[in-house]
């Protein structure tokens, strides 16, 4: 920015000497900022304060304002605000380029041969690993994974699974209801996705089906009222109880390494008939003992053959078909996998729990 022409003091109206030598000061102080040309952020600063700080040049000189005569302080009071307009775009300027230098050497300085910062590597869930193993081992035998809604209705979770309203067998499987959509649930068990992939799909049908349920259950190191279920359904043409074994007899012999298994009679209202899964973990152990309170025997799962009446229910002729299921927890199995003593320490998603699993997969 250039000066608005101001008259040189000599040209002007005589004054004392004085007088033309206060203005003198200040056109050589004009031209020395104009020649000033600082190279870096440090010669800057030095710049700013030799001019514009607030012991600077400019200061000083406005500071002679009171030893202008009265005719004069008009021009004077120009020339400062021209010389204080320069030095500051002077200043801002350079500013300006020197920080956008600083930039690029800070760029300049980076490394790109240095090693990487670590990624926080995640690790999957212990139930999520114990639900793959029991996935991948059905997988081996022909079952496919199928899904159902967590939240889910009366009529597939409970009537579809042949416990019609009032059936007693309702009150082992409390659950939250959804207030504003009567009818709708926290589904209890897997069991509900037997009966969507049955009204949907023809047989054979050979489907595993991992998830969430809910319960309405006090939570204890034991027990928590969310947990993981898998569930398994194959119907087809003359699918038997010795199928049924079989097939459990192989996920054990996989999953545990056990050589034992036993079927004890039970009741499900939607098998008939029902039996629980033991398996055998023996009592030589100290654990073992312990965990199968000196029996030898741990029990896994619920199992039987589909009741006619659910496949009739969900649109599957029950005289051409026949089929098993079973159901399984995961927190159990997870519990006893990884010797983890409390089943809420699952739930907490507490980093340092979470952490020691990530060799696992
Ligand atoms: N749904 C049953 C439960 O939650 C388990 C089960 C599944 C039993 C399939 C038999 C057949 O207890």
């Amino acid at each position: 920015m250039r000066c608005r022409t101001i008259e040189h003091p000599e040209t002007l109206k005589p004054e004392t000497f004085f007088m033309s030598d206060i203005f003198e000061k200040a056109l050589q102080a004009q031209t020395a900022i104009a020649a000033e040309a600082p190279a870096t952020a440090e010669a800057l600063e030095v710049f700013r304060i030799q001019y514009l700080g607030s012991k600077g040049l400019l200061k000083s000189l406005m500071g002679e304002m009171a030893n202008v005569s009265n005719e004069r302080k008009r021009d004077y009071g120009q020339l400062m605000n021209t010389l204080k307009q320069e030095a500051e775009a002077k200043f801002q300027s350079l500013k300006v380029t020197f920080e956008a230098q600083a930039q690029s050497v800070d760029s300049l300085a980076l490394d790109l041969t240095a090693p990487g910062e670590p990624l926080a590597l995640g690790s999957r869930h212990p139930i999520a690993v114990t639900m793959n193993r029991i996935v991948e081992i059905f997988a081996r035998m022909g079952f496919s994974v199928a899904d159902g809604p967590e939240i889910e209705d009366d009529w597939h979770n409970f009537t579809a699974m042949n416990t019609p309203e009032d059936h007693p067998a309702r009150d082992m499987q409390d659950t939250f209801y959804v207030v504003d959509a009567p009818g709708m649930l926290l589904r209890t068990h897997t069991s509900p996705v037997q009966a969507r992939v049955m009204q949907r799909r023809e047989p054979p049908i050979r489907i595993i089906a991992p998830g969430r349920v809910y319960r309405n259950e006090t939570i204890s190191t034991r027990s928590h009222c969310q947990f993981h279920q898998v569930e398994g359904l194959y119907i087809d043409e003359g699918v038997s109880f010795a199928d049924l074994k079989q097939t459990l007899y192989y996920f054990a012999k996989e999953m545990f390494g056990t050589t034992k298994i036993r079927l004890r009679p039970s009741f499900f209202p939607f098998t008939e008939p029902s039996a629980e899964m033991d398996i055998w973990l023996g009592t030589e152990t100290e654990k073992n003992s312990r965990l199968t309170k000196g029996t030898g025997w741990l029990e896994i799962l619920g199992c039987g053959m589909v009741d006619p009446d659910v496949l009739e229910m969900c649109g599957i002729d029950s005289k051409k078909y026949s089929g098993f299921a079973f159901g399984m927890g995961i927190e159990r199995q997870a519990l006893r996998l990884y010797e983890i003593g409390d089943i809420r320490l699952l739930f907490e998603n507490d980093v340092r729990f979470l952490r020691q699993f990530e060799a696992a997969i």
